[in-house]
């Protein structure tokens, strides 16, 4: 059976193909033919060595995946082989707040991740997937999904009729677009692309920005919010983009501080909260709960997550090129069959 694996930081030639035998379910394990597996930025955080958590060891990478249940070990009650499933991002946080103990092990960074034919896992790091979705629109939800889900309706608690603002249309943003709009949220996102923002305003966006036609974007949010600024921001972007979300978000409003897709660091002036009692609210993916929470929501809405392109198993570094180029919109995802 083939797998792939990772040298954390030995970008861009981290990732070979390997032969790998699975020993038979323990009790409490489930074995999953994988059908597909979604990319995220973090997977290119881990080729590059540049992932704070994990390990520096080869292992198997990603997180998502979604596949069919094909053995289980005697004392397994969640599965039978035949079900369609989905990986948790954190196998161990079921539910409630986040520890250091269920954050651990994370799938593709400390622990062996999805970029296998076959995966062993325990039954309890695994949720059902969506009905109506493919295997390859599933294999969006573990990590992208949940962290969209997690940033809006649990860390932000927004309601109808609340305003959010994306930054970018890479596999967050454009999740945090379909279930805002699903939820009656008035959505506003931004793109270096006139061609995404043409496609974002099909999903429903209410508002556009071209931020590289309008680098203080900040601006037009504002204006599109009569002066007052978004309920909520998830800020994707970090030093590149922090200050700006924060004066684009109203008083008592927050910024999901999510990840940074232009680097890491910089500073903000810490008046700019006080002032307008904002909250920077840390957000780290989500739990098994989130995720079963998520397809509820999915399945009641029928939302299908946009997934831009798919790739062959056999050309998943070709994937990890394209992910890189930050051509895409919305999820890249690589197929088995
Ligand atoms: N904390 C968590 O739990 C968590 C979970 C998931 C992801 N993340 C982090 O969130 C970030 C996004 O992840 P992803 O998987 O959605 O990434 P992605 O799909 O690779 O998104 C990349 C997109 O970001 C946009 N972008 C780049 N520079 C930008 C800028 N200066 N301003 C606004 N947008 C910019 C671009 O959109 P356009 O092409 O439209 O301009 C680009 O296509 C990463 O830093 C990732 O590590 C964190």
């Amino acid at each position: 059976m083939q797998a792939y694996r990772v040298y954390p930081g030995r970008h861009p030639e981290a990732i070979e193909l390997f032969e790998r035998d699975l020993p038979p379910p323990a009790a409490h394990e489930v074995r999953v033919k994988v059908r597909a597996v979604s990319l995220n930025y973090r997977d290119l955080m881990v080729t590059r060595g540049s992932y704070p958590v994990g390990s520096d060891k080869p292992l198997v990478p990603t997180s998502d995946g979604a596949g069919e249940v094909v053995a289980v070990g005697a004392a397994v009650t969640r599965f039978r082989p035949g079900d369609r499933v989905i990986s948790s991002f954190f196998p161990h946080w079921i539910d409630g707040q986040p520890t250091r103990a269920k954050t651990s092990g994370a799938l593709g960074a400390e622990a062996d991740g999805m970029l296998a034919q076959e995966v062993l896992l325990p039954e309890d790091a695994l949720s059902a997937m969506p009905a109506h979705l493919s295997f390859a629109e599933a294999a969006t939800l573990p990590c992208a999904g949940v962290t969209a889900w997690n940033s809006l309706f649990v860390e932000g608690a927004l309601k109808p009729g609340d305003s959010v603002l994306m930054l970018g249309t890479g596999g967050v943003s454009i999740w945090a677009l379909q279930l805002a709009k699903a939820a009656g949220l008035r959505t506003i996102i931004t793109s270096s692309s006139a061609a995404k923002l043409e496609r974002a305003r099909a999903l429903g966006a209410s508002a556009t920005i071209n931020y590289v036609e309008q680098p203080e974007w900040q601006e037009e949010v504002l204006r599109q919010t009569g002066g007052e600024g978004v309920n909520l921001v998830l800020e994707v972007g970090g030093q590149g983009t922090l200050a700006r979300s924060m004066a684009a978000t109203r008083m008592g409003g927050s910024i999901a501080i999510i990840g940074g897709v232009s680097g890491f660091g910089g500073e903000f002036n810490p008046f700019a909260l006080i002032t307008g009692a904002k909250h920077l609210s840390g957000i780290f993916v989500g739990s098994r709960s989130m995720a079963e929470d998520l397809v509820r929501f999915v399945e009641i809405h029928a939302i299908h997550p946009v997934v831009d392109k798919l790739f062959p198993f056999e050309q998943a570094v070709a994937a990890y090129a394209y992910l890189e180029a930050a051509g895409h919109f919305g999820k890249v995802v690589i197929t088995l069959d």
